[in-house]
């Protein structure tokens, strides 16, 4: 990271003069979410880790109120005033920084202009949440420099809210959550109900977790991601008043209360029985695969994200031929224990565990295969679990914020 921190240095010092007000650099990663799919709008729980890909800010104070962006990525600059922040629809990625902003202002913060450069070496589009990073970073960077004591939960619920409510997407918690909150070789257990988290080793030398990125546009997503918010809902209506009038989220039915009424649910609506079978099940095998990788048992983990693969591509149905088709050849290489579709689906990237001895050998699989159906070859990425947002206080020198 030390070479991109240093270019992001030159590239703010050329494109802005010093204003002499406090200046600073943050970086904030992507992730990747080894089981829990679609049960964090459900109340439900998430098992993700933060990756070894960032958004790095450097940025500075100004003395009036003019908020000046840079995207190294983009090559673009855009200009802003901090007192009329309305989105923008040219340019959409300004939208997930000044939805943070914006946020800022909506508690009462009395922010100053500020100039920004930013770059990163997330895959945009893929899966791997580089808009909460951004949002993440945006929020890092904005709080340190105003001085503004914020939790990190605090902060990741503050880019969950930008992003619904000013980027427009009706996301959960789970990637800014994440990317405000990872930790080194610690994958987060989140309890997406009561917002509280706990982070459990990750540690393995004989396993890597390998993502392999399809480069399949997310086009449906959008639209799918709501339906299925809106099968879930209906499936709560259904429980609630089949079962018990206490129930609120997915997360308050049981597995056999599920079984027990879902020839019923099934008539009614195949789809929203399919999809709730999907959340309970998962959050069922989130809180087994915690019990896995206290026990050390990434064998068992990885049938878990086999099962939940299973279950995102046949009951929730969110996965796509190139999803489906990677976990397959994924699967038939020895030295895989784990292969599933992870994020919203739709295309983005799956997330393996494999023994270290095959890496090789899977990259070599895994490409050739799907090359020979799409056409294309798939972008491989390796990390461990990494910490999240932090202070770039030295270059070289990442100091947790
Ligand atoms: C997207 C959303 C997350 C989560 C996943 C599915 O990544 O941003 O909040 O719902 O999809 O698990």
């Amino acid at each position: 990271m030390l070479n991109r921190i240093k270019k992001l240095k030159n590239i703010f010092e050329q494109k802005f003069s010093d204003t002499g007000l406090i200046a600073g650099m943050f970086a904030a990663p992507g992730r990747v979410n080894i089981i829990g799919e679609h049960t964090d709008y459900n109340d439900g729980f998430v098992l993700p880790v933060a990756i070894n890909r960032n958004i790095i800010m450097a940025a500075q104070l100004r003395t009036d109120k003019k908020i000046k962006i840079y995207s190294e990525e983009f090559d673009q600059k855009l200009e802003f005033d901090l007192n009329n922040i309305s989105r923008n629809e040219k340019n959409s990625w300004s939208n997930y920084i000044l939805g943070v902003i914006k946020e800022f202002q909506k508690r009462g913060k009395k922010l100053q202009g500020i100039n920004i450069a930013f770059t990163g070496d997330i895959p945009i589009g893929s899966g791997l949440s580089s808009s909460a990073a951004l949002e993440v970073a945006a929020a890092v960077t904005i709080a340190n420099m105003h001085n503004i004591n914020i939790t990190k939960v605090k902060l990741a619920l503050l880019c969950k809210r930008a992003e619904n409510d000013f980027v427009g997407v009706a996301s959960g918690i789970m990637d800014q959550y994440i990317s405000a909150l990872g930790q080194k070789n610690r994958a987060l257990f989140i309890d997406c109900k009561s917002n509280q988290f706990e982070a459990i080793p990750f540690v393995t030398d004989t396993y890597k977790i390998v993502m392999c990125d399809t480069r399949v546009k997310r086009k449906l997503v959008d639209s799918e991601y709501n339906q299925r918010r809106k099968e879930c809902k209906e499936a709560v209506l259904f429980y609630k008043e089949n079962l018990r009038s206490n129930i609120n989220s997915l997360r308050d039915v049981n597995k056999e209360e599920m079984e027990k009424t879902y020839d019923q649910l099934f008539n009614y609506s195949a789809p929203v029985a399919k999809r709730a079978r999907h959340v309970i099940t998962e959050n069922i095998r989130v809180k087994k695969s915690v019990e896995a990788l206290r026990e050390k048992d990434f064998v068992k983990l990885g049938k878990l994200m086999n099962q939940s693969h299973s279950s995102l591509s046949n009951d929730f149905e969110v996965s796509c031929k190139e999803l489906d088709l990677i976990v397959e050849l994924a699967r038939g290489i020895k030295g895989t224990i784990g292969a599933r579709m992870t994020g919203a689906g739709f295309g983005g990237v799956t997330v393996n565990l494999v023994h270290r001895d095959y890496l090789e050998k899977f990259k070599k699989i895994v490409r050739a295969g799907y090359e020979k159906k799409v056409g294309k070859k798939p972008y491989i990425y390796i990390s461990d679990p990494e910490n999240g947002a932090k202070s770039l206080k030295e270059f070289g020198e990442n100091d947790e914020y």
